[in-house]
């Protein structure tokens, strides 16, 4: 293993409450699509991207279950190092956790719920050749206003606002994020939003206000699986019924 490897990150806390009753003994993250738990998805994707140290981060109620399906990583091929979240606070309050863990590398962060077709291997060969900065996965949708939404002007992406009431654009930030230790230094100065919790979009809005956010398109099918409707779509998708 070489040390300037990409390392991952799965974010898999949280309590589901969309999803109600499915999460109500277990972790939205266990849940079915396809043929397999939602958060085997993610980490497929990272492992076919050649990522081999995976830190998966989730709450107290479900770690048990998670190291118990996931367990070293030795039949995924990769090796997994698990954080409890105590308290749902937030993405970024989640990803804080993971600090230590990815000190000294440039990291992949994914919502265990985001499925998507793509591989990420070209995003993350291009966001290696960044010196510095972040990389977003943006995905043109239907319905911004349930997610981070990018404004652009012309090729640069110039503010992050998560969930707006009025969105600027249709260019949902997806739950992938490439990014680096400045991440970290962002975090700190994160405020409670609305909802109570860190919001991921303020991390990414710091990194774009330094101008040090770069992004690709994801042309294939994404959705998250967090409500009763994704988690049909994402379903759907992955069992090639209805793909986009
Ligand atoms: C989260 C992020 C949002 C992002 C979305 C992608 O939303 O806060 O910026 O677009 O994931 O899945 P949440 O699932 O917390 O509503």
């Amino acid at each position: 293993m070489s040390d300037n490897q990409v390392r991952g990150v799965i974010l898999a806390g949280g309590s589901g409450t969309r999803l109600f009753p499915l999460t109500k003994v277990t972790n939205k993250h266990l849940l079915p699509v396809g043929q397999k738990p939602m958060i085997f998805h993610p980490i497929e994707k990272m492992v076919d991207a050649g990522i081999e140290d995976i830190m998966v981060i989730t709450g107290t109620n479900h770690m048990g279950d998670v190291v118990g399906l996931l367990g070293s990583g030795k039949d995924y091929n990769c090796r997994f190092t698990y954080r409890v979240q105590d308290e749902a606070g937030g993405i970024a309050q989640a990803l804080d956790l993971a600090k230590d863990f990815c000190m000294g590398h440039k990291f992949v962060v994914i919502l265990g719920d985001n499925i998507f077709e793509e591989s990420l291997v070209p995003f993350i060969e291009a966001f290696k050749l960044q010196n510095r900065g972040a990389r977003l996965l943006l995905k043109d949708v239907h319905d911004p206003e349930r997610y981070g939404v990018a404004t652009l002007e012309g090729k640069k992406i110039v503010k992050i606002v998560e969930k707006p009431v009025k969105p600027e654009s249709s260019m949902a930030v997806t739950g992938i994020y490439m990014l680096d230790t400045l991440a970290f230094e962002f975090i700190k100065n994160c405020k409670p939003s609305g909802r109570g919790e860190l919001e991921i979009s303020d991390v990414n809005d710091a990194y774009v206000k330094a101008g040090l956010c770069e992004y690709d398109t994801f042309e294939s099918w994404w959705t998250d699986a967090g409500t009763h409707e994704s988690l049909k779509v994402a379903n759907e998708l992955v069992m090639g019924a209805n793909p986009t």
